[in-house]
């Protein structure tokens, strides 16, 4: 099922630039090394990073104190271009995964084919929001799908430990101010619980989520993140008109639908992470 939804998930992002399509595709072809972006449980990985000064944006501080105004995050997440890692570095970085040789072995690490781009995006601060989420599954992919390290499997997986960290306060952040960005919140628990990091597995999270889930299996985005969104996406089209004119157009097709697919596909990976908690732990009680 696992597998399942991640396609999903991730043939959302497929864009019409030349062989970009046939790449993703080829990206999932073979769904087999998919289990290894499963990472066993574990807690404790994240405490160096979690009261750590050295933070991956200035906001960190703010979020802890759970201070930071919710339009300010609406702000920084519609401003993903300050950051190292925009979507659309995330999608071509993604599809480039394939020119890494198959896996032989799956107990061998080997480099991630050289890639300075998409060496920097992964590996370079400030981010915030999905810029961080982002840089972790594309990290992510790299060592589950292929087997390969970017720095060294040493660096990677401590580079792992402080981009969950951040994720962490980020998702506590929108625990505490309300679940205000629901579709945020779920990627963070669903990329981090995937590595198996136990702190995001809880149960009053996972609770309220499924709260989220209509009779129809679905969910939407929280509204006025979607408000608040949109108004920002008109100001920074300023005077291009047609730029101005699509953001008008999602904005009432957002508000309108029940159906949020990213979010409902995320949620779903969510759920299947808490069964998976669920089936591991419960035959000990
Ligand atoms: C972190 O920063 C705060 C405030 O600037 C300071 O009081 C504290 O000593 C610092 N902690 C570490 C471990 O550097
Ligand atoms: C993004 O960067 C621009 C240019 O440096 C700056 O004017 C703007 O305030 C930044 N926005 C956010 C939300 O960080
Ligand atoms: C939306 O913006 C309003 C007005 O600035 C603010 O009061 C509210 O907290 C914001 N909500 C979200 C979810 O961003």
């Amino acid at each position: 099922m696992f597998y399942l939804i991640t396609l999903m998930l991730y043939i959302n992002f497929i864009d019409d630039w030349s062989d970009f399509g046939f790449r993703i595709r080829k990206l999932f072809q073979n769904d087999i090394p998919f289990i290894h972006t499963i990472g066993n449980f574990n807690r404790g990985r994240m405490v160096k990073w979690i009261l750590s000064n050295e933070t991956v944006n200035k906001f960190a501080q703010d979020i802890d104190k759970a201070i930071l105004p919710k339009e300010t995050f609406v702000n920084l997440i519609v401003y993903m271009q300050n950051f190292s890692i925009t979507m659309k570095d995330s999608d071509i970085c993604i599809s480039r995964i394939t020119y890494n040789s198959e896996v032989l072995d799956v107990n061998k690490f080997r480099p991630c084919r050289r890639d300075p781009h998409c060496e920097h995006c992964i590996r370079s601060d400030p981010s915030v929001a999905y810029s961080l989420s982002h840089r972790l599954l594309n990290l992510q992919l790299r060592l589950g799908l292929k087997r390969c390290y970017v720095k060294s499997v040493e660096e990677d997986e401590a580079l792992f430990d402080k981009l969950c960290a951040q994720m962490y306060r980020e998702t506590v952040y929108i625990a505490r101010r309300g679940f205000f960005a629901r579709d945020l919140f779920l990627e963070h628990i669903a990329l981090c619980a995937t590595a198996g990091y136990e702190e995001f597995y809880r149960r009053h999270w996972f609770q309220k989520a499924t709260n989220w889930l209509t009779k129809n299996g679905c969910m939407s985005e929280f509204r006025n993140f979607n408000i608040n969104r949109t108004k920002e996406l008109i100001k920074y089209a300023g005077n291009d008109r047609k730029m101005k004119e699509r953001f008008v157009r999602i904005k009432c097709e957002l508000l309108n639908i029940e159906c949020d697919e990213h979010a409902t596909d995320v949620l779903l990976i969510v759920l299947a992470h808490a069964i998976r908690h669920a089936a591991r732990f419960m035959n000990k009680v």
